[in-house]
């Protein structure tokens, strides 16, 4: 998976057509960095301020931040000048003022946030912690499709949980691309690996209205994690970066 290495860029990277950027920031760097919450908006500061959990609240603030940072690198703005509006089934997107073709899509649980970049595609990111769980088979006996379920039993106890996570992620990653909501039931699409979770597998929306053709596959990350990233297309070209909230501050 050499895609997947997660270095801190010397430089930020330039965004040809095709690419797609998974940028990805950890908690543990962001503690005692108390800089992060005067870099995101007021409105996402409300947004922090709801959350009851401290590191909820100081994971989100991370998540915004690199959003506005990651995003106003790409655009040449401050994230202050980011200007973010909310699709029909809300799915945030860059204003319509910035007049730029850049999608993303973000996701944080635990001390992980992902980020999602690509030029004009659909793109959805997920990251879940793997947290145990007892009743795997009734959450995908509502949520998943009958061979997902099928594998799901299949599958070795020491392994369920690393298979639920797996197809959880592929199958959120996969709606958030489609921007849908849940309009698009869980359980109505396969995201079974076609070879291995981490080579791209193709998927159709089954959404009669999009139909739009994709891929999704699994991304390495920490161990007690899984994540996925689903694109519309095929052709595109993944790559990896860790944004760290210290070497930006420093820049
Ligand atoms: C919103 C949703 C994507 C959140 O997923 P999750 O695994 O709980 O949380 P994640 O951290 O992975 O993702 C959260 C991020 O997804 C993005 N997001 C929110 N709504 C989204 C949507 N409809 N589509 C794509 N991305 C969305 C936001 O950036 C959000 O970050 P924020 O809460 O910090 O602003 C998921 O709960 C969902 O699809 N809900 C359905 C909503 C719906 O059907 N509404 C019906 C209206 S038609």
């Amino acid at each position: 998976m050499k895609d997947c290495l997660w270095d801190v860029p010397a430089h930020f990277p330039q965004m040809t057509g095709d690419d797609i950027h998974l940028w990805r920031a950890h908690l543990d760097e962001a503690y005692g960095n108390e800089s992060l919450i005067t870099r995101i908006s007021a409105d996402e500061r409300c947004r922090a301020d709801r959350l009851q959990k401290p590191g909820d609240r100081a994971l989100f603030v991370l998540a915004h931040t690199m959003l506005r940072e990651v995003l106003g690198c790409y655009l040449g703005l401050t994230p202050s000048e980011i200007m973010l509006e909310t699709g029909a089934c809300g799915k945030p997107r860059l204003a319509w003022q910035h007049g730029s073709s850049l999608q993303f899509s973000l996701s944080h649980s635990g001390r992980l946030a992902l980020l999602g970049i690509s030029q004009r595609r659909e793109i959805g990111v997920d990251v879940e912690a793997a947290v145990p769980h007892d009743d795997l088979a009734n959450v995908a006996a509502h949520f998943f499709s009958p061979g997902e379920r099928t594998a799901l039993a299949r599958v070795g106890d020491t392994d369920r949980s690393d298979l639920f996570y797996m197809l959880w992620t592929r199958k959120e990653a996969c709606v958030k691309a489609w921007g849908k909501g849940l309009q698009i039931p869980l359980h109505g699409f396969s995201v079974l690996p076609s070879t291995d979770a981490w080579t791209e597998s193709p998927i159709l929306c089954p959404d009669v209205d999009t139909q739009t053709l994709g891929y999704c596959r699994s991304v390495p990350v920490p161990e007690g994690y899984a994540a996925a990233v689903a694109v519309a297309g095929s052709g595109s070209r993944l790559s990896c970066r860790h944004w760290s909230a210290v070497s930006l501050r420093q820049r």
